[in-house]
């Protein structure tokens, strides 16, 4: 049952019938998805989300369409995994990690592709499309094969192998420009005016975002439906960071949670493409776009459509923003792996290492349960530790090679 009154100026609170639109027509503000709020609190329980399928359609009564009818490659309901070993590296107490690199196309981006291709299929869309820094057109490719629809994915030229082949897998038209993010989404917003086709992340963008509300969904319901104190999310757009602090935010609003949440949001990013923390960091009120520079291709956008927007939630909840080095990256990587077993993109190094920082001034407290979002999966940018991952020794088949190589006091 869906529970969609329509879409919403997010800027000046004008209704919209739900359609494949994504600007406010009076002030050019970004459309949102409205609910009936009350007519899901009368549906939803805890208990029929925990009989509900093991994937992020176990909350189809708080997304804009119809579980029968999605799109799915079995997306969400990733673990979430207490990290003491990280935790104590960092002077830390209770901190949890999300690990999102275990969907489908390994990535978050999963999810908020399965939501806005179902919704493309329900409108009669043929054709799937996308700007993407990667991520997304491993899942939007993935995705249009699993629903029989034709794609073109864009993408800067210059992205990981990793994303690249991963892409072009599926069989859909992978369409390789010369040039960044921001240039890939500017031509992608003209063809959107020209061509019938869903982009999931300009004229389905409203339905899109909404994929994202499923993390803080699962969270809540993995930690026996209450909140932690303080989450720390990677930022590119900035979509994913409000829309965690809406899905908490919607959890109280339909009688899920006992007590309103207070959950401290921080973002994170590379400081060579860090317009939102900059902004943050300097106290200023505008977000100046930037020429992206970052091993952390996954959140180079230079010009974030959100950033106003997740530059709000920071500061409102009193959460901070942390912009690291490529060499942090890296070392944020190498620590995830080494502590927790988990192998993460440079996202997930560039979250890791904001943690690390925000840890060390003293924004993320030993006294607060932290959830860290991990969205991307290692395998996807093997070149950012190739050269430093390497063989501890190569040597011989021989025991003398072997005695010579390591000098090995207990068996
Ligand atoms: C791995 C990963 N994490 C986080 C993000 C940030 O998402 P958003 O654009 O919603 O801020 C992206 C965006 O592409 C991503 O690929
Ligand atoms: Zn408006």
């Amino acid at each position: 049952m869906v529970h969609v009154q329509g879409l919403r100026c997010r800027e000046c609170g004008r209704e919209y019938e739900a359609a494949p639109i994504f600007t406010c027509e009076w002030c050019f503000g970004p459309l949102e998805v409205a609910y009936d709020y009350d007519a899901i609190a009368k549906s939803v329980t805890r208990e029929k989300i925990a009989a509900g399928p093991l994937n992020l359609w176990r909350y189809s009564d708080l997304l804009p369409v119809e579980a029968d009818s999605a799109v799915d490659l079995g997306t969400g309901f990733t673990p979430l995994v207490r990290a003491d070993r990280l935790a104590a590296e960092l002077g830390l107490g209770e901190v949890w990690l999300k690990n999102d690199t275990r969907n489908p196309t390994n990535s978050f981006k999963d999810r908020v592709v399965s939501v806005a291709l179902s919704k493309a299929l329900e409108f009669g869309f043929k054709v799937a499309a996308c700007a993407s820094t990667g991520n997304l057109a491993n899942s939007v490719a993935a995705h249009a094969a699993r629903a029989g629809m034709r794609s073109y994915v864009f993408i800067p030229s210059d992205l990981e192998q990793g994303k690249v082949v991963t892409t072009a897998v599926y069989g859909g038209n992978l369409v390789a420009i010369n040039g960044n993010y921001d240039d890939v989404n500017r031509l992608c917003a003209e063809l959107a005016g020209i061509y019938d086709w869903a982009f999931v992340n300009v004229n389905m963008r409203p339905y899109y975002a909404e994929g994202s509300k499923t993390l803080a969904f699962e969270t809540a319901e993995q930690l026996g439906w209450t909140v932690p104190d303080h989450v720390v999310v990677p930022v590119a757009s900035g979509s994913l960071l409000t829309k965690i602090r809406k899905g908490f935010d919607e959890l109280y609003k339909v009688g899920l949670l006992d007590e309103e949440p207070q959950v401290r949001v921080s973002g994170a990013q590379a400081l060579g493409c860090s317009p939102v923390a900059e902004a943050f960091i300097e106290n200023a009120d505008t977000i100046r776009p930037v020429k992206p520079d970052t091993i952390a291709k996954s959140l180079a956008i230079g010009n974030p459509a959100d950033g106003y927007f997740a530059l709000d939630v920071v500061r409102s909840t009193g959460g901070g923003f942390g912009a690291v080095t490529d060499g942090e990256i890296v070392e944020g990587m190498e620590l995830l792996a080494r502590t927790e077993g988990i192998f993460a993109e440079t996202a997930g190094g560039v979250t890791v290492a904001t943690l690390k920082k925000l840890a060390a001034d003293g924004v993320v407290r030993p006294d607060e349960r932290v959830v860290v979002y991990i969205t991307g999966h290692g395998l996807k940018t093997l070149e950012a530790v190739a050269q430093t991952s390497r063989p501890t020794a190569t040597i011989a088949a021989t025991l003398d090679a072997f005695h010579e190589a390591f000098d090995i006091e207990e068996s």
